[in-house]
C-alpha cells in the first residue's frame, strides 16, 4: 500500500535526511553564489503559517564574511555582552542528560577537558569563523513575530539544510550568533525590527576532522511518541 503511493526518490530523502550531520571542521574549497541561489531557491518552498515566508536570508563570504567573525571573536574575547539564554535552567531532566551527552563528545572529540574553561570558550568562538566554513548565513526574523513563525523558521532552516546536503555540501545551524544582535546587526545593516534567528556554516566537510564524526544518538521512535486508536 504505502510503497504504490510512494514517491520514487523516496529513499533518496530518506538518505539525505539521515545522513545530515552538523559539521563543525569544514575544508577551503570555496562554494559559488550560484549554488547557494540554488539551495534556497529549493528551500524557498518550505511551508510556513499563512504563507507567510518569514525568513531573510544573508549569505557572506570572502572579506565580507572575514570582517564579521572579526567583529564576533572580539565581542566574544570582550565578554561584555551577556551570555545567551537559549535554554531554561534548569532543563527538563531527559534533554539535560542529552545534552551531556552532547557536550561528552564533542569536547572530547576536540581533546578539550570539561574542567577548563579558557580552552571550552575557545572552542565556543571557533563558531564565530563559521569553523572555518567559506560560507556563512545568517537568518533574521522580524522581531514582532511569534514563536510560530518562529516554527516556520526551524522548517525552513532544516530545509535549506537538507539542500544543501543534497548537492554534497555540509552545515551546522549555530545559534551562538544570537547572542550578538548588534554586532551582527551593524555589520548587516540588519532591517529595523529585524533580530537574529540563528546562523550557519556552509561548505565542504572535512572527512578526517575527529568533531565532524560524533554520531548523535536518536531516541526511538516509542520514546517520543503516543499511537492511539491503531489496532
Ligand atoms: C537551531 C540549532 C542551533 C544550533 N546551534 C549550534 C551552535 O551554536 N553551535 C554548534 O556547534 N552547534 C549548534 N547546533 C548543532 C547541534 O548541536 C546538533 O544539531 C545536535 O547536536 C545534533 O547533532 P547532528 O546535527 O550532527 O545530528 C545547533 C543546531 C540547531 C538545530
Amino acid at each position: 500500500m504505502i510503497d504504490r503511493h510512494a514517491h520514487p526518490d523516496a529513499s533518496v530523502v530518506d538518505a539525505i535526511i539521515r545522513s545530515r550531520r552538523a559539521i563543525r571542521f569544514f575544508r577551503e574549497d570555496a562554494v559559488a553564489r550560484r549554488v547557494i541561489e540554488d539551495i534556497l531557491d529549493v528551500a524557498r518552498n518550505a511551508p510556513s503559517n499563512s504563507n507567510t515566508q518569514p525568513w531573510r536570508v544573508y549569505a557572506l563570504t570572502g572579506a565580507r564574511k572575514l570582517a564579521l567573525s572579526e567583529a564576533l571573536r572580539r565581542a566574544h574575547d570582550d565578554d561584555a555582552h551577556p551570555p545567551l539564554r537559549h535554554m531554561p535552567d534548569p532543563l527538563p531532566d531527559d534533554m539535560r542528560s542529552r545534552q551531556e551527552t552532547f557536550g561528552m563528545r564533542y569536547y572530547g572529540a576536540l581533546g578539550v577537558p570539561k574542567s577548563d574553561l579558557r580552552l571550552r570558550s575557545n572552542v565556543t568562538a571557533r563558531n564565530y569563523d563559521f569553523f572555518g566554513a567559506p560560507v556563512g548565513l545568517i537568518f533574521a526574523i522580524d522581531s514582532t513575530l511569534t514563536k510560530y513563525s518562529w516554527l516556520d523558521y526551524g522548517i525552513f532552516i532544516q530545509t535549506v539544510m537538507l539542500a544543501a546536503r543534497a548537492v554534497g555540501l555540509a552545515t551546522c545551524a549555530q545559534v551562538s550568533f544570537a547572542r550578538f544582535q548588534n554586532v551582527i546587526a551593524d555589520h548587516l545593516d540588519l532591517a529595523p525590527g529585524y533580530e537574529v534567528v540563528c546562523g550557519m556554516s556552509l561548505g565542504f566537510s572535512d572527512e578526517e576532522a575527529p568533531v565532524n564524526r560524533i554520531d548523535m544518538a536518536r531516541e526511538p521512535v516509542q520514546k517520543f511518541s503516543t499511537f492511539l486508536g491503531f489496532d
